[in-house]
């Protein structure tokens, strides 16, 4: 009778284990690329017109793939069901032309006090089943002048925070309202403003990206998740200027998100917020090192637009070089309004932190505490707490060390 006791205590583990971390409620394994319905080479001209007619004819199930070459264009639409894959040393560059992503107004390439004036590079929009494959690379051009202009796009970028004005540049690849999208192999450079965002996306697979991208780019986020649910971001290796991953809900709720097997280079941070207004939660990122990454671990925002963010689990990460290792901060940028945040059940697991850093836990008031849970946490010697209005259970230890997380941290990553 020892045996059948021993299988119900094993499958009992598995279902708490299970259930146990909020997560992608859908099985992901590594996505495979879909078959082509066509293969186009590079001219030297535009090639905006080309790929847009091919992915329109392109049967649902298939894939458009670019070959070996430098492909130039502006915005182009993946409709439902087709995707666009991108041969090794293959790059697709995105049009330094302002005037072919502007959506009306003309404003796209300058500033105004709006933002929103560009189409992404690519737009997935009410679609299922797209998506973006492929060792080839996606490049932005972030650093090149706009035509018509003596300026780059983060030239312009930086501007707009002297100026106090709004920068109108293109997204990457920005993904809304659909469902079952995937971002496979693909290398994505160089984005004039965030890298990838999806918004009201259930069914999103980011998998084995590459997002390469200098420090110094204003606003390039990586991977934004927003009002968005049942999301893998797994396997990417992402270094960027700004945060290299930010979960927000400004628009709807953010809910069933996996992050695991990643490495962030130089950025910002593994973010969550600003905007939290309409909830984020089962969330957990697993198997993750930071080198280099500002605030790390980081959850931000504001009464302006807060909402409460839980449930949200941290498992096996080593941060490096961060000044700011785990941030947790509910008065972002001091802005206010009336939607208070609540930063609840918020639980670190096994991490080492090995540089010294300030660590901040800073809750709206004392009937609303900040609430995390701490177990295996090792940080270094020398490091700074800033907390207020915040409950701990358990405690950390000043006792790690060590000049690298090792890259990656485990050999699964890539
Ligand atoms: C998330 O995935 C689960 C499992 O596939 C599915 O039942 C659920 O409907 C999905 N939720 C959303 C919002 O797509
Ligand atoms: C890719 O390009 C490099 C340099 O141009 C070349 O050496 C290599 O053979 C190419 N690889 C493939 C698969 O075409
Ligand atoms: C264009 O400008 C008008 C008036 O300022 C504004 O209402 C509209 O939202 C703008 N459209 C875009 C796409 O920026
Ligand atoms: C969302 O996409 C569906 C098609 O999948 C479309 O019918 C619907 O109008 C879209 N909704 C919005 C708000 O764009
Ligand atoms: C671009 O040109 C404007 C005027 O045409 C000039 O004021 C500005 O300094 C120039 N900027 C750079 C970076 O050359
Ligand atoms: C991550 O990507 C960078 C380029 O962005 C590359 O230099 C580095 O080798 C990659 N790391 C791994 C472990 O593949
Ligand atoms: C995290 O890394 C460990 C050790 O390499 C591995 O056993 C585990 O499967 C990884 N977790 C995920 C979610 O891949
Ligand atoms: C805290 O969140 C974890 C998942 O991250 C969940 O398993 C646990 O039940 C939650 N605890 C409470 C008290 O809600
Ligand atoms: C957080 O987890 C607890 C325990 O599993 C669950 O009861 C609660 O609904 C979760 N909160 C959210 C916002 O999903
Ligand atoms: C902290 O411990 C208290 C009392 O055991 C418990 O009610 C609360 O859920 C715990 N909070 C977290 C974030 O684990
Ligand atoms: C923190 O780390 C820096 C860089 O390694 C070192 O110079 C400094 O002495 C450390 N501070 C403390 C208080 O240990």
């Amino acid at each position: 009778m020892k045996q059948p006791f021993t299988l119900a205590a094993v499958f009992t583990v598995l279902v708490l284990l299970h259930t146990g971390q909020g997560r992608d409620l859908r099985t992901v394994t590594e996505p495979k690329n879909p078959p082509v319905c066509t293969t186009l080479k590079p001219s030297s001209a535009d090639e905006t017109k080309i790929i847009q007619d091919a992915l329109h004819t392109c049967a649902k199930g298939k894939a458009v793939a670019l070959s070996s070459g430098v492909f130039i264009s502006g915005p182009l639409v993946i409709p439902s069901g087709v995707s666009l894959l991108v041969e090794k040393n293959t790059t697709l560059r995105g049009s330094t032309n302002p005037k072919l992503y502007d959506r009306g107004n003309n404003t796209c390439g300058a500033l105004d006090n709006y933002g929103g004036g560009c189409n992404p590079l690519i737009t997935i929009s009410g679609a299922t089943g797209s998506g973006i494959y492929g060792k080839g690379t996606i490049d932005g051009r972030g650093s090149s002048k706009m035509l018509g202009s003596n300026i780059t796009w983060w030239h312009l970028a930086r501007n707009a925070v002297t100026a106090h004005k709004q920068q109108n540049n293109p997204k990457m690849i920005y993904i809304y309202n659909s469902t079952d999208i995937t971002l496979y192999q693909i290398t994505v450079v160089n984005s004039p403003f965030y890298h990838i965002e999806s918004l009201l996306t259930f069914g999103f697979t980011v998998w084995g990206i590459t997002i390469n991208t200098p420090g110094s780019a204003l606003n390039s986020d990586g991977v934004d998740p927003t009002g968005s649910m049942n999301v893998t971001i797994a396997h990417c290796n992402i270094s960027t200027g700004d945060d290299n991953i930010a979960i927000s809900s400004l628009h709807a709720p953010s809910k069933y998100i996996s992050v695991y097997n990643n490495y962030f280079g130089h950025g910002s941070s593994m973010g969550i917020g600003s905007g939290t207004t309409y909830g984020v939660s089962e969330v957990t990122v697993t198997n993750l090192t930071l080198n280099n990454v500002r605030y790390g671990l980081y959850i931000k925002s504001n009464t302006l637009n807060g909402g409460l963010v839980t449930n949200v689990t941290y498992d096996n990460v080593c941060i490096y070089d961060s000044p700011w290792p785990i941030t947790l901060d509910t008065r972002y940028y001091h802005k206010t309004g009336n939607h208070t945040p609540e930063f609840k059940n918020i639980s670190f697991n096994n991490i080492r932190v090995l540089t010294n850093g300030t660590f901040t836990l800073h809750g709206v008031s004392k009937s609303n505490l900040v609430q995390v849970s701490m177990k295996n946490v090792h940080i270094s010697e020398g490091s700074k707490w800033s907390v207020s209005n915040a409950q701990i259970n358990g405690t950390w230890e000043e006792d790690a060390s060590g000049t690298s997380c090792g890259i990656p941290a485990n050999e699964n990553i890539f």
